[in-house]
């Protein structure tokens, strides 16, 4: 079974060790990602090949529709050790044009357990619904409600108290807003930057 999957990954190995014979037994003894990639699950979206990171670089959370909330023990315990045991200096909340979970949260028709899940993504078009409502194009719409989408997570990740604990200790650690288009391969930066108490509050979402 997945016999070509196994095959591909023999053969990932053996290119990576033709090309740095110590690369696997490096990684084996210590992981010291400095970024935490905070993503949708989205196929199209392979967080370490769009910023030419190799494995060890950067660690991971995806989710659908790049949430996170600060109820989720998953997403929290991947920044608790992110923040406080690898001390990733930069955490990157990276959302997508064209995401289905941003879309599926406002079309009105009902999936099962994801409705919860996108629940807050629902509160956000509602919050700005008037100003969503003046984008006459529905695709535009809805990349804008996936920029909204991305700084509102933004402003999550950097009220945490990981977050907010890690800067009073002077910990240098900053979070980013991204947008990945999936039409030209490309990152935007909503230069919605975070790297202390006082960037949150004046956060426009
Ligand atoms: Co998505």
């Amino acid at each position: 079974m997945l016999d070509h999957l196994k095959a591909n990954n023999r053969a990932w190995a053996t290119r990576k060790v033709a090309a740095d014979a110590d690369f696997f037994k490096r990684l084996e003894r210590q992981q010291a990602p400095e970024y935490l990639w905070i993503g949708c699950s989205d196929s199209r979206v392979p967080a370490n090949e769009i910023v030419g990171l190799d494995p060890g670089e950067l660690f991971v959370h995806r989710n659908v529709a790049n949430l996170a909330p600060p109820q989720d023990a998953n997403y929290l315990s991947v920044l608790q050790f992110a923040v406080d045991v690898l001390k990733v200096k930069h955490i990157m909340v990276v959302g997508h044009y064209g995401c289905g979970g941003v879309a599926a949260a406002v079309d009105g028709r009902r999936r099962g357990l994801v409705d919860h899940w996108l629940h807050p993504i629902r509160d956000l078009y509602r919050e700005h619904q008037a100003a969503l409502e003046k984008i006459p194009s529905p695709q535009a719409r809805l990349d804008r409600l996936c920029e909204f989408n991305v700084i509102r997570q933004v402003r999550n990740v950097g009220s945490d108290v990981f977050v907010q604990d890690a800067w009073a200790r002077s910990q240098g650690l900053s979070v980013h807003g991204w947008v990945y288009s999936l039409s030209n391969g490309l990152v935007q930066d909503l230069e919605v930057s975070v790297s202390g108490p006082q960037d949150v509050e004046e956060l426009p979402l």
